[in-house]
């Protein structure tokens, strides 16, 4: 059977490519995690994923945790750097016949971010490659930006009226699992952004979760300045700050991203929308009950 090392496992995409492998039952699951005992709660509906120690800051833990596998899906953690050089050549060295990596959409016209070096790193690096690039999470509504919708009833953010594809990163973990487990060569080379089927601004964002939540969420949004001090004055770190400035107000001044269709031609299913994601996660959207 196949072997797939998954890194991120534990986060927000990580863990939905483990459960879409999980369902599918026919590739043996590594999960790559920092501590494998404090990790093991995550995975206790997943009795056949095996934990395996993984650091990105640990050339000897990714040595072994690459051995014997077939394939691996790597995910840069936001709070990293690196491009990850050094450790698609371990890869190839442990011999990892296709490596898939979480991009983010856009990737290939935006030579600041790192993603963009990352996937040239690994046009160039002779392992194939599948690259997916998802849009904006809805699973930011119950990570970065929840606090303030609990507490506030709000969306803060300095986007304007700019419209953002989406994507729930359930659809992001059964694309992955797809592309990771099937045989042949169909994936390779080949790069998917993926996204739902509608693009919103963040007032429709805010006016679909009053509906699905029952209670009044606005959405205001300050010049950058205000957003900046504001999130400064809250104890937001300012490298943080400049990263949701970038995500939010630099998409003012561009087209429109585009939409695609690629979820289904994959899954064979309809991309989950905002309205399911809003009632699927009603709970934690509204504080009643903690993430995960
Ligand atoms: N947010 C968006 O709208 C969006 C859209 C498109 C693309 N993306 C991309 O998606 C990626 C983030 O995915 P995500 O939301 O799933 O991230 P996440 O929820 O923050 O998860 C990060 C994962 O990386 C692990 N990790 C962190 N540092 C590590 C280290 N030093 N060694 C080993 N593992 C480490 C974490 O493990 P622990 O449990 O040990 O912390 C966790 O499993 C980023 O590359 C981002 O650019 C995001």
């Amino acid at each position: 059977m196949k072997c797939v090392l998954i890194t991120g496992a534990t986060g927000n995409v990580g863990l939905e490519v483990v459960r879409a492998l999980h369902r599918r039952g026919d590739v043996k699951i590594r999960a790559a995690v920092r501590d494998v005992a404090q990790s093991a709660t995550a995975f206790h509906d997943l009795p056949n994923v095996q934990l395996v120690p993984f650091d990105f800051g640990d050339a000897a833990s990714q040595t072994a945790a690459l051995a014997g596998c077939d394939s691996l899906f790597l995910l840069r953690p936001p709070q990293l750097t690196d491009t990850f050089g050094d450790l698609i050549n371990r890869a190839k060295q442990a011999g990892v016949g296709h490596i898939v990596f979480l991009s983010v959409q856009g990737a290939e016209h935006s030579r600041f971010i790192p993603h963009h070096k990352t996937e040239k790193l690994l046009k160039a690096c002779g392992v194939p490659y599948t690259l997916l690039r998802p849009a904006y999470f809805m699973q930011n509504f119950t990570t970065t930006l929840r606090a303030d919708l609990v507490q506030r009833r709000r969306i803060f953010l300095p986007a304007g009226r700019a419209r953002f594809a989406l994507i729930d990163v359930r659809d992001v973990g059964r694309v992955a699992a797809v592309v990771l487990a099937e045989p042949g060569p169909r994936h390779q080379g080949q790069a998917y952004t993926l996204t739902a089927r509608h693009r919103l601004n963040f007032q429709q964002m805010a006016d679909q979760l009053s509906q699905g939540l029952g209670t009044k969420i606005t959405y205001e949004s300050p010049s950058p300045w205000r957003f900046f001090w504001t999130e400064k004055r809250e104890g937001v770190a300012p490298g943080f700050i400049l990263v949701l400035l970038l995500l939010h107000y630099l998409p003012r001044f561009s087209a429109a991203p585009p939409l695609t269709q690629t979820v289904q031609e994959i899954t064979g299913q309809l991309p989950i929308e905002f309205p399911q994601f809003v009632a699927d996660n009603r709970a934690q959207l509204l504080g009643l009950a903690s993430p995960p």
